[in-house]
C-alpha cells in the first residue's frame, strides 16, 4: 500500500494539475487566496461545515497557512483551486487531507453558491477520486458530511463513494462515505502492497 507519508528531506513533488471537463484544478496558490477567504467567510457555504458559521478571520488565516503547507507535509495531498476553463472564473476548491486526527484520507470541497447545482462539485470530485486511486494509489478514500448536507452526500455517491453509515470525526457524529481502490479497478483489495 502506498500511503501519503510525511515528507522527509527530499524535494516535495508539486500537487499535480487535474483536468475536469469544464474546470481546471491546480494547487491553491497565493493568487487564489482572496477567493478562498471569501468562500470561508460566506455563511451560505459554511452552513453544514464545522459549527455552521463562518470562522473568525484569524481561524481563516490559520487555515490558509495549513492548506498551503499541506503538500509539503503530506506529498500528494493538499488543496486544489478550481477555475472554469472558459473564463478562469473561480468555482471553488477541492481538498485531500487526513480526516481530523484519523488515518483516513478524506475528500472535501467548497464551491461558490453562484456555481451550485450545475454539476461542478460532482465533476471535480470525480477527477480527484480518480487521482486518489490511479496516481496516489491509496487503498481507501472517505468523505464525511453533516447529516443534513444532502447535496454533499449526493456528490460523494456520484463520485463513487458508498454510504458507510456513521463515523466520529472532528469530535462530531457525521455521515460517512467510503470507496476502495479495488472498486475502481486498481489491483486486488489486499494484494496491491508495495
Ligand atoms: C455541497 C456542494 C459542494 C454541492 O455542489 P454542487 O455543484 O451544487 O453539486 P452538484 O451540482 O454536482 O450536485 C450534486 C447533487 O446534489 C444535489 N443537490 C444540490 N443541491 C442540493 C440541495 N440543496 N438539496 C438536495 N440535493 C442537492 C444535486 O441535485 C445533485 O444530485 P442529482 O444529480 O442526484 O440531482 C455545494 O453545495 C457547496 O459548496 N456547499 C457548501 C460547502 C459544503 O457543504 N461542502 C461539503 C462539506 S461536507
Amino acid at each position: 500500500m502506498r500511503t501519503a507519508l510525511a515528507a522527509g528531506p527530499r524535494a516535495v513533488p508539486a500537487l499535480p494539475r487535474l483536468a475536469a471537463a469544464r474546470m481546471r484544478l491546480r494547487a491553491l496558490g497565493p493568487g487564489d487566496l482572496d477567493d478562498f477567504r471569501r468562500l470561508e467567510a460566506d455563511p451560505r457555504v459554511m452552513r453544514y461545515v464545522g459549527d455552521g458559521r463562518p470562522p473568525p478571520a484569524a481561524r481563516i488565516e490559520a487555515m490558509v497557512e495549513r492548506v498551503l503547507g499541506y503538500p509539503a507535509l503530506y506529498p500528494g495531498l493538499g488543496c486544489w483551486c478550481a477555475r472554469r476553463r472558459d473564463d478562469r472564473e473561480f468555482v471553488g476548491w477541492f481538498v485531500l487531507k487526513y480526516c481530523g486526527n484519523s488515518c483516513d484520507v478524506e475528500i472535501g470541497y467548497r464551491l461558490r453558491p453562484e456555481a451550485w447545482g450545475r454539476g461542478y462539485a460532482t465533476e471535480g470530485a470525480r477527477v480527484v477520486v480518480r487521482y486518489v486511486f490511479d496516481e496516489l494509489e491509496l487503498d481507501r478514500l472517505i468523505g464525511v458530511t453533516h447529516p443534513d448536507n444532502v447535496a454533499s452526500q449526493r456528490v460523494l455517491m456520484k463520485a463513487g463513494l458508498a454510504d458507510a453509515g456513521w463515523g466520529r470525526y472532528y469530535g462530531r457524529r457525521l455521515r460517512l462515505f467510503a470507496a476502495r481502490r479495488f472498486d475502481f479497478g486498481g489491483g486486488d483489495a489486499v494484494g496491491a502492497r508495495r
